[in-house]
């Protein structure tokens, strides 16, 4: 087969082939619209500097712009024989428009190619997942608002310890996904520069304009030393795996929680009934598997970052081939991701609180820290009034007053969630999805 780009004039067996190429054209497939946006960026700066006419400029674009039509409707296809998503794209040019197509490559390599396509393609995979974790806060904010009243035993050692509530409970998993939102950001950030021109990773001969396709493909900036845009292969991938790694981590938790207090034994929560599945033998079961299995993806995607970091581990600088099996783990890790995101979020929205909880005399020494403060707040010094409850518990006279007045910052009686939601949309406010958004379109669309 002599359809490979560097192929001159000897024929390797199929077995290489196979093994060389791996999964690549499955997973390529998942880069093609970002593919056709780069090469649409590229060869526009390439007729800026005059290594291509105008009306090739235009004939390559229309065609690229059918192609990307292709790819957004799902129907781009890597053909038999072809390794990747870059020769697919360039064979179906060239298929087209003869030895004009071949010229699109002129200061590019596969090495800068995969490197932008892996950021063009992460970029908008991580306004999704942000997206995602913004509806999954809103959620979260709403119920913890919504049962701010209700009352829940806190544990420490999964021992009864003092008095929580809803609101704290769900509050919780909603601040958390704040500091979760860091990491997306400076993520974001960093997968927000152009790595475009870097070439093979040492740069090129041509008078590239980078700063053109900066602008054109909507980055931030761009990753200024060559070299340096070559080692992004991988570290870039490793600082989004930690960033999902971190919402995961919340998200399990979460689901862990609901599971447990969704038991009888615990019996706090409801999940709705068409979020739970039936036992095969036990009429009565209504299983919480959506949250068993979230948990469970959450917690193989807190491997991602580990993962990542093994494959590429201690190569020296420049371009290796490892680096293409970053992708195995990497593309499909944000399908799992938002898929969990999206559960859940149904899931939390619809849960229903058990706001009775109280009324259980097991829970009443989660009590006995209020009535240590009271006695406390009477005058009777700490380490005295501690013991005296201690004596009234070890010999049955315990009275537990059900009521709680706590008042400081992030606690059960101000719960803060105005201020968590500030700092939420204050880490949102700095994304500006919009104007990628508008790049892209100009881009597709020829207006740049
Ligand atoms: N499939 C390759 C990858 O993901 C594309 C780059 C190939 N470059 C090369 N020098 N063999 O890394």
């Amino acid at each position: 087969m002599a359809t490979k780009l560097w192929e001159k004039n000897f024929s390797m067996t199929e077995e290489i082939e196979r093994f060389t190429v791996g999964r690549d054209r499955e997973l390529d497939l998942l880069l093609a619209e970002s593919d056709v946006l780069g090469s649409m960026a590229h060869i526009t700066m390439l007729e800026s500097i005059g290594l291509l006419t105008a009306d090739e400029l235009q004939a390559l674009l229309a065609e690229l712009r059918q192609i990307l039509a292709t790819a957004r409707a799902g129907q781009f296809v890597i053909e038999e024989g072809v390794e990747d998503v870059h020769s697919q794209v360039e064979l179906m040019l060239t298929r087209r428009l003869g030895d004009m197509g071949k010229k699109i490559h002129s200061g590019r390599s596969r090495n800068d190619q995969v490197l932008l396509d892996l950021k063009l393609w992460t970029r908008r995979q991580l306004r999704q997942v942000v997206q995602m974790v913004q509806t999954l806060f809103t959620e979260l904010v709403r119920q913890s608002e919504r049962y701010r009243e209700v009352l829940m035993p806190g544990y420490t050692h999964l021992q009864v310890a003092m008095p929580s509530s809803f609101g704290l409970w769900f509050g919780a998993h909603a601040e958390s996904l704040c500091d979760d939102m860091l990491f997306l950001q400076a993520a974001y950030r960093m997968v927000n520069r152009n790595p475009l021109g870097s070439a093979a990773g040492y740069g090129s001969s041509f008078p590239l304009d980078r700063t053109m396709t900066t602008r054109l493909l909507g980055f931030d900036s761009m990753d200024y030393n060559v070299v340096y845009a070559q080692m992004g292969r991988g570290k870039m991938e490793r600082n989004v795996a930690f960033a999902l790694a971190s919402v995961a981590a919340t998200i399990s938790k979460l689901a862990f929680d609901a599971c447990m207090f969704s038991s009888q034994n615990f019996g706090f929560v409801r999940l709705p009934n068409e979020c739970t599945t039936g036992s095969s033998i036990m009429p009565h079961k209504k299983n919480p598997d959506v949250f068993e299995l979230t948990r469970a993806k959450c917690n193989k995607l807190q491997a991602l970052p580990q993962q990542v970091t093994l494959i590429m581990n201690n190569l020296p600088t420049g371009y290796f081939r490892d680096l293409q099996i970053i992708k195995e783990v990497f593309l499909p890790a944000f399908a799992e991701l938002t898929d969990c995101l999206q559960m859940s979020t149904y899931i939390i929205g619809r849960i229903e609180v058990n706001e009775h909880i109280l009324d259980d005399p097991r829970y009443d020494l989660m009590f006995s820290v209020e009535e240590v403060n009271r006695l406390t707040a009477a005058g009777m010094p700490f380490r005295d009034a501690y013991r005296k409850v201690g004596l009234d518990i070890e010999a049955g006279r315990f009275q537990p007053v059900k009521q709680v007045h706590h008042t400081h910052e992030g606690s059960i009686g101000n719960l803060c969630n105005d201020r968590i939601t500030a700092l939420m949309d204050s880490l949102l406010e700095q994304f500006h999805f919009e104007q990628v958004e508008e790049a892209e379109r100009q881009l597709a669309e020829g207006a740049g």
